[in-house]
């Protein structure tokens, strides 16, 4: 049976080079896999006052994300790190759902893939301290990465044009990936 691929785009803007990106990565693994992506704008903050019994958007996210076989976030990078709203889900998806069993979390165990397309860096920060966070929450994150550095013309046109190089590294890792998900 195909895996389950779930994309969550780390960003809400509409036009979002992440959210374009995840479609070119969603195009490479046609027929591979089963690819959807997560909405998650109506989960509320985290607040451990509304914990128990969670918000019914919490439970729809964490049942989307278990059901996932691997989740493949594709990040911003704000201020040399993910953005707020990412965090926010993140935190969420990294509490127990049985109380005191941190394995019960709908992250942990998870195999999960980073990319990110940002300014100069190539999401170079944000990935690397989503990837130490994933870890934190006992997810399995993949080795290979994609990083994208938008240029001027992108920022100007709203439009994200991967260079050859870039189209490469994404089929590189959404193969390793799959290989990566059994
Ligand atoms: C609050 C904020 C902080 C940002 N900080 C950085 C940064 O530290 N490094 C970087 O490369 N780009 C930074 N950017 C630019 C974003 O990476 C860029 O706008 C990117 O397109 C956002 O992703 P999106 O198109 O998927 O929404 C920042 C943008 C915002 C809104």
């Amino acid at each position: 049976m195909a895996k389950k691929i779930l994309i969550i785009v780390g960003s809400m803007r509409e036009q979002s080079f992440n959210r374009q990106l995840s479609r070119k990565a969603a195009e490479l693994l046609a027929g591979k896999a089963e690819v959807s992506w997560l909405s998650y704008r109506d989960i509320p903050y985290m607040n451990q006052d509304i914990e128990f019994p969670a918000p019914r958007e919490v439970l729809r996210v964490r049942k989307e994300v278990s059901e996932a076989d691997g989740i493949w976030i594709f990040t911003p990078e704000y201020n040399h790190s993910y953005p707020g709203v990412l965090k926010n889900l993140l935190d969420w998806l990294s509490r127990p759902v049985e109380a005191g069993n941190r394995g019960s979390a709908a992250a942990a165990g998870k195999k999960t893939a980073i990319s990110g397309a940002a300014g100069k860096s190539a999401a170079a920060h944000s990935r690397s301290k989503l990837r130490e966070l994933l870890t934190m929450m006992q997810a399995e994150v993949l080795e290979e990465e994609t990083g994208i550095s938008l240029d001027m013309k992108a920022f100007q046109t709203d439009l994200l044009e991967l260079t050859e190089e870039d189209e490469k590294q994404l089929a590189k890792q959404a193969e390793a990936f799959l290989q990566f998900l059994g």
